[in-house]
């Protein structure tokens, strides 16, 4: 049987199924799981290394994150739980993370003292101790580096007298490679650059662009410019645009993330977004029908995220009453968006590494996880101890604590003006295991894929999702799909008693 002809006889018996109730059919394999590609794309023009992003949650993507993700060739979606201005600052983090290039350095003048320097350093919780040094007429007139600070016992002296006066400048678009290379030949820590009229044109800090040389890695998942690619979250309305505003000419995505995509705020906002920016892509979610995802590409949505209640904290299906389990969704959205390009993200639900290929296997192009991210180093939050364990506090974005928390929260919920004892939760707030690095964590969900796509046979993405072939599965399969009838007795660092 076909995977469309399961999922039709599925349909004509008006059932939908999810994860637990299905395992892809093994085929023969040309291609070791080590060697298969895990390319993809989360919407029309932003590719994917690795099939995987994070969700916009408030304990799961801020810009250590999405860092990291992006860095392991996924992409993070910043939380819009956050004000405005503060998410624009993630987004520019994240995008100046691998860039060796300070366009407008911070400038201290030559008559300060390191003192006073010091001072603003802890009150405005700057980390690097490299400036530009300018007189009155704000005119570059040296540099101070981290040993001036360092080699100096007294805290009164004049900057102009510690400062380092010959200065090596290189012209302004000079590159990042270029820039490694004088700065190791003359042993100089900073390089300004400068334009013709000798006015700065900007800063590299070695520290920064050695980072960038050595450990870059064909994995990352880059912008044209070498910049590590970030997306973030809007909800709808002005203040939607506000932050499109202020994140359009660095953002790589934008997400409409609401719990109904297919509803009028939504598409204005997309069209207006469209209107304002229309190279910039907008992905926009969730749904879980295909006539949704459809009727969104229509409007212009650049990709589609699926899900409507799956989540792990997700109360939506319970409190609301409706809902498509999530493998039916996603087969049903691809379907129906078939021909236009336009890739499927399934958002919510991913408790095992093998719900990865499942996914896929369904259609969809990549996956948004959030508990299975929420328990690491990077996420936001502290560990704290729990019973003796390390653990993490995870949260829907539609839990009363979210909500009470932020407006943006409130709003994806349709509630944004709803009063506190008046709130109508859709999630819960939980802990999850501190797991410790993403980088270490990834190596086994991109190991559970790899081998899911050895056993279909799936030398990459696009095979996976033209090859997946389903079936459904008992009780009994279940059963016998974990392990069984005997006691563990040693941790395996992909299967913690049921759930990753
Ligand atoms: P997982 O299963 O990876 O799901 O933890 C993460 C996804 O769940 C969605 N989300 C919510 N859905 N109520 C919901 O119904 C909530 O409070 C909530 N918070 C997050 C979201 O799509 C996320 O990516």
């Amino acid at each position: 049987m076909r995977k469309s002809d399961f999922f039709d006889n599925m349909e004509r018996q008006g059932v939908a199924i999810t994860y637990d109730d299905v395992r892809l059919k093994t085929g023969h394999s040309d291609v070791p799981p080590t060697e298969v590609a895990l390319a993809s794309r989360f919407s029309r023009n932003v590719p994917l290394n690795i099939p995987i992003v994070s969700s916009a949650m408030d304990t799961v993507t801020e810009w250590p994150l999405a860092v990291e993700i992006a860095k392991l060739g996924g992409l993070g979606i910043i939380h819009r739980g956050l004000e405005p201005e503060i998410q624009a600052n993630h987004v520019k983090r994240v995008k100046f993370y691998l860039n060796g290039l300070i366009d407008q350095p911070i400038a201290v003048h030559a008559d300060d003292t390191i003192e006073s320097i010091e001072r603003q350093r802890n009150e405005r919780g700057w980390e690097f101790h490299s400036f530009r040094v300018v007189d009155q007429n704000n005119k570059l007139v040296g540099i101070l580096t981290r040993n001036d600070f360092d080699l100096n016992d007294d805290p009164g002296q004049i900057v102009k007298n510690v400062m380092t006066r010959n200065l090596i400048t290189a012209p302004e678009k000079t590159t990042l490679d270029e820039a490694y290379t004088i700065m190791s030949r003359e042993k100089k820590k900073i390089l300004p650059l400068v334009t013709a009229a000798n006015e700065l044109a900007g800063l590299y800090v070695f520290s920064d662009v050695a980072r960038i040389k050595r450990g870059s890695s064909s994995d990352y998942n880059v912008d044209d410019d070498g910049r590590l690619r970030v997306g973030a979250a809007v909800g709808t309305g002005s203040e939607a645009l506000e932050r499109v505003k202020l994140m359009a000419h660095r953002v790589d995505v934008i997400v409409i993330d609401t719990a109904h995509g297919d509803s009028k705020p939504v598409y204005d906002t997309l069209t207006a977004i469209k209107k304002a920016y229309p190279k910039l892509d907008v992905v926009v979610g969730n749904v879980s029908e295909g006539s949704s995802a459809k009727r969104l590409v229509k409007a212009g949505a650049d990709g589609i995220k699926v899900g409507q209640g799956p989540g792990s904290i997700c109360t939506t299906r319970v409190v609301a009453g409706i809902g498509c389990p999530q493998v039916t969704a996603i087969y049903n959205c691809v379907k129906a968006l078939e021909g236009t390009g336009i890739p499927v993200c399934a958002d919510g639900g991913i408790s095992q590494s093998g719900d990865i290929p499942i996914a896929l296997g369904a259609g969809a192009h990549s996956v948004m996880l959030g508990r299975l991210l929420a328990g690491t180093k990077e996420a936001p939050g502290q560990i704290v101890m729990h019973q003796g364990n390390q653990v993490k506090i995870y949260r829907g974005m539609g839990s009363l604590g979210a909500m009470m928390d932020s407006r943006g929260a409130r709003e994806r919920y349709g509630q944004r003006d709803t009063s506190t004892e008046k709130l109508v939760p859709e999630g819960v707030e939980g802990l999850v295991p501190y797991r410790g690095t993403m980088s270490d964590l990834m190596v086994q969900y991109v190991g559970g894929l790899r081998a899911g796509m050895g056993y279909v046979g799936a030398a990459n993405v696009e095979e996976l999702r033209e090859k997946g072939d389903f079936y459904r599965i008992t009780g009994a399969g279940v059963r016998e799909s974990h392990p069984h009838d005997i006691v563990i007795t040693a941790d395996a660092p992909n299967y913690h008693g049921g759930r990753l």
